[in-house]
């Protein structure tokens, strides 16, 4: 998928680079990730929103995947930046991303970070709850500034997905709830706060849904919030957002939509019920991170150790793991993934892929089907991108790896791989008073 080829020497090249130059130059494990995608994955998003003719922004939910290279790529794509945490934030102001992109999500944004909010005139604050609602008001008016806010509502939908990526239950740690009249009462306070200037409302389901279902249904349960918030106080909002979640193909069973498809289907329930309710259309923002980097990101391995059970399993073990992938261990999720030196070759066994960790849970991928393998071997993970090298870990003091972008035959290095230095940087000794 994407510029992912397999050159002349049977190697796996990406963004017309050879992955095993790759390996060879940056070492592994290596994330490498496919510009050319990441660009046409947006612009499927963005083209899908002009064709409905509906005013829009797509934001990045940068906890996918956060860089000060992929802000500046992300900046240039005309996305907007979903950040979670300061730290998040901290990073886009080094990048220069433009603030007034930039929307704070989060269920317990801290007192200093809501203050890096304010000082740094972000576009909005998506209000997760009552505590923070008042926090907010209290820094703005303390610093006579202000700041523009949606409302974080917990839709009540559940989304078809693993529990613990599935957001919109009732029973959910996010958002004002709907059915206890917390969102009424969030805006009854909101709409009356000088220093605050509510936007709009917000829901997400979850993450990797494939089916429409659940955004339509969210959709509508907006509305008639929104019919609601219109006779009681007569709020209209001026932007819908409705998250992220759109699902992409980790492996052949799998069958998200076309983005595209995603949008369409959401926007034409939003015109229905817009037009049936006697509304002006609201902007719609979605904030997707999985559909815009996740298949743009192939990790390579280098293959390592093997063990043979007969008649039981062949092990292949590689120099990363749970480390630089947490998502198999903690999802069950799956992948795919090819020898990237021997890409042409026909898969004539079964191995199983496990990481270098301490733990039994450490097996990034079950019964893959590859030629003979040894130690020479360069494995390539597909599908990486989203929710891989931002939940990499120091798990067994394993450095996490080197970052780079690669498109048209150029490489760009945009995060080095972690030094033993690195890990000890902040640790202190004790003093020799202590050690006895
Ligand atoms: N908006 C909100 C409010 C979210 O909570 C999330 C994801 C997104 C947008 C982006 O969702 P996406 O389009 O990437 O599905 N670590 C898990 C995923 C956790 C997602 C958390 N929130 C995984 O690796 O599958």
């Amino acid at each position: 998928h994407g510029t992912s080829r397999i050159n002349e020497q049977g190697h796996l090249e990406i963004g017309g680079v050879d992955s095993i130059k790759l390996a060879s130059q940056y070492g592994t494990p290596l994330f490498v990730y496919d510009v050319a995608l990441i660009r046409e994955r947006a612009k499927q998003f963005q083209e899908a929103f002009k064709a409905e003719k509906v005013p829009f922004q797509v934001a990045y939910a940068s906890k996918a995947f956060s860089c000060m290279a992929m802000f500046q790529l992300a900046e240039e794509l005309g996305l907007s930046l979903d950040v979670v945490s300061g730290g998040e934030l901290y990073t886009a102001i080094e990048a220069g991303f433009p603030m007034d992109r930039v929307h704070f999500h989060g269920n317990n944004k801290s007192i200093e970070e809501l203050e890096m909010a304010v000082e740094a005139k972000i576009g909005c604050v998506v209000v997760d709850n009552f505590y923070e609602l008042n926090e907010l008001s209290r820094i703005c008016r303390s610093r006579k500034s202000h700041m523009s806010i949606l409302l974080r509502i917990t839709p009540g939908v559940e989304a078809h997905t693993h529990d613990y990526i599935s957001t919109g239950q009732e029973d959910s740690k996010f958002g004002f709830d709907l059915v206890s009249g917390q969102v009424h009462e969030a805006v009854r306070i909101a709409s009356k706060d000088d220093s605050l200037t509510l936007l709009g409302i917000h829901s997400h389901i979850g993450s990797q849904i494939f089916e429409t279902t659940g955004f339509v249904m969210a959709v509508e349960k907006m509305f008639d919030l929104i019919s609601d918030l219109k006779a009681q106080f007569d709020f209209v909002p001026t932007v819908l957002n409705l998250g992220g979640g759109f699902g992409i193909r980790y492996i052949e069973g799998d069958t998200p939509l076309p983005v595209g498809e995603y949008v369409h289907k959401m926007i034409e329930v939003v015109k229905d019920k817009a037009a049936s309710a006697n509304l002006n259309m609201p902007e719609i923002w979605i904030e997707p991170g999985r559909s815009l980097v996740g298949d743009a990101g192939t990790t390579l391995y280098s293959i390592g150790s093997q063990k043979h059970i007969p008649n039981v399993r062949d092990y292949l073990s590689v120099d990363g793991g749970m480390s630089d992938n947490l998502r198999p261990a903690l999802y069950q999720a799956e992948y795919e993934g090819v020898l990237a030196n021997r890409a042409n070759e026909e898969a004539t066994e079964t191995f199983s892929i496990a990481g270098k960790c301490c733990e039994s849970g450490d097996m990034l991928i079950w019964d893959l089907p590859l030629p003979k393998a040894n130690h020479e071997d360069v494995l390539a993970v597909f599908c990486t991108g989203a929710y891989g090298y931002s939940m990499a870990n120091n798990y067994n003091r394993i450095p996490r790896p080197a970052v780079v972008f690669v498109e048209d035959g150029q490489v760009f290095e945009v995060i080095t791989r972690e030094s033993y230095a690195d890990l000890i940087r902040l640790d202190l000794r004790l003093p020799s008073q202590a050690v006895k």
